[in-house]
């Protein structure tokens, strides 16, 4: 045997990647303790029975709150918790990393609360999601808007260009921020390094809301993360790929970042609950030490290669189309964005719903879009395959198909008032119909992916109805208000 063979094999057998979350909990369970504290449930003796077996008993035992059997805290990061932040920053590549509940949405909040205010000018993605725009009604910073390139063939916008940002921050001196989203939901990758280089010749901040891209420094046949690019803060949704349970992410300051942590450590404190669940923050410690791990690394690895795998059999199917790298921009591997001729997506996606049982992450008018997640075997996908080369090649009838794909275009916003103005003015809820010309007091979008159709401030015009179909009435600013 190889020497170096050897050495990898005994490191592998050896492996003891820390968790010092989950190692808490464990000591925590061995050494029960009389419990008069929350949660009231105590280690799962007062619940609902069918609850219980559902879930298991374990599961409610360690089901516990920061400050109690010696767990730390969160806000400030203290004991196991603080130690899993820093094992995480050294993961990532960040200075500085802060465990998120409540999702990437806790993130954007954080963010927009500490590094934006009133008035202040942020450039912001059109296809951003709608954490953001919550952040920004928080805050009072007006969103500048950058369309993405489209990508009409697929009714999606794309990626967004350096030289776009450049010219607006050229053009208008009082912009202070630049907040992207990179990749968009559907996988497609903006070039960081260049855009985070215009926002240092312009000395303006770079915050990259990296949702679905928390995999990236895991692998090398992965696109880069912003945190190697030069963006100031990064946002990742560990629960959306990364294995974490669902609501947990986490927000990461940079190693060169000219941000301060310390007043989005502050906004988090005012965001998050005070009685964290440490089955989440565990599972986040877990997810990370995954990752690290021997077996992490196999899976991701393989969730690339299933992904080639299913691209290589889908190009084989002569009416199936997928998103791919080669079209002018990059894409991550592991989203596979198809649609099928004479099939809306919706259609599509319900037939593999019915008739396979497979269920996708999320479907539009044109098409599906599948994740290659770490959990998926090579055999779930020759299942989908198959499904897909099926569906193909049969005859479905889609009376939707026509008519629906007709009505895809991606609006700009026609802003007609502040988006905080908009949304805390008098307002009306009137039907649809009569909303054409009036100014949205809402945020509409759809989730997923939470990207919005209408924003507070904006002009609702007739291009906007056929993505409201699910609307009957829309929230409009009042006359009065405007007159
Ligand atoms: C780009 C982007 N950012 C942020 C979020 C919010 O993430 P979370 O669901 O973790 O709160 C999402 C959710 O879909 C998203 O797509």
């Amino acid at each position: 045997m190889e020497k170096n063979t050897k050495k990898q094999i005994q490191k592998e057998t050896n492996e003891k990647i820390k968790a010092p979350i989950v190692e808490a909990l464990q000591t925590a369970y061995e050494n029960p303790t009389y419990q008069f504290h929350i949660p009231g449930h105590t280690k799962g003796k007062a619940i609902f029975k069918d609850f219980k077996t559902l879930i298991g008993s374990k599961v409610l035992n360690i089901d516990t709150t920061d400050e109690f059997d010696n767990l730390g805290t969160l806000h400030p990061a203290t004991g196991p918790i603080k130690e899993a932040q820093e094992l995480a920053a050294e993961a990532f590549g960040a200075k500085k990393t802060f465990f998120l509940l409540n999702g990437s949405t806790a993130g954007n909040l954080a963010v927009a609360m500490a590094y934006t205010k009133k008035g202040q000018k942020v450039i912001v993605n059109r296809n951003c999601h709608r954490s953001i725009l919550t952040g920004l009604i928080i805050s009072g910073a007006e969103p500048v808007w950058v369309c993405p390139n489209r990508i009409d063939d697929w009714s999606i916008w794309g990626n967004i260009e350096a030289s776009k940002i450049e010219e607006m921050l050229k053009k208008d001196k009082d912009i202070s921020l630049v907040w992207i989203t990179n990749p968009t939901y559907e996988g497609v990758v903006s070039d960081i390094k260049s855009i985070s280089a215009v926002c240092k010749k312009y000395g303006v901040p770079l915050i990259v809301d990296e949702a679905h891209g928390c995999l990236w420094n895991f692998n090398k046949h992965l696109p880069e993360t912003a945190l190697k690019l030069g963006a100031d803060a990064v946002v990742h949704s560990l629960h959306k790929t990364g294995g974490s349970m669902s609501q947990t992410s986490m927000l990461h300051i940079s190693k060169d970042s000219c941000l301060d942590e310390v007043s989005v450590e502050k906004a988090l404190k005012l965001l998050h609950s005070t009685s964290p669940s440490l089955l989440l923050l565990a599972s986040l410690d877990a997810a990370r030490a995954n990752l690290q791990s021997q077996a992490g690394k196999k899976l991701l690895q393989s969730a690339i290669n299933n992904a080639k795998y299913l691209r290589k059999r889908l190009d084989n199917i002569p009416n199936l189309h997928q998103i791919k790298a080669d079209f002018g921009y990059k894409t991550d591997v592991t989203k596979v964005f198809i649609k099928i001729d004479g099939l809306s997506g919706k259609r599509l996606e319900s037939i593999l719903e019915i008739d396979f049982k497979i269920e996708v992450e999320s479907a539009s008018d044109i098409g599906v879009l599948i994740l290659c997640n770490l959990g998926n075997k090579r055999s779930d996908f020759v299942y989908l395959a198959d499904a897909l080369e099926k569906i193909a090649s049969t005859h479905y009838h889609d009376v939707y198909y026509l008519e629906k794909r007709k009505h895809m275009p991606m609006l700009e916003p026609q802003i007609k008032m502040s988006l905080r103005d908009a949304f805390y003015a008098d307002k009306e809820r009137i039907k649809k119909e009569d909303a054409v010309g009036r100014i949205s007091a809402e945020v509409v979008a759809e989730c997923p992916p939470g990207i919005s159709i209408l924003l507070p401030g904006e002009l609702i015009t007739k291009e906007h109805l056929p993505y409201l179909n699910d609307y009957e009435t829309l929230e409009v600013v009042s006359k009065k208000e405007i007159a």
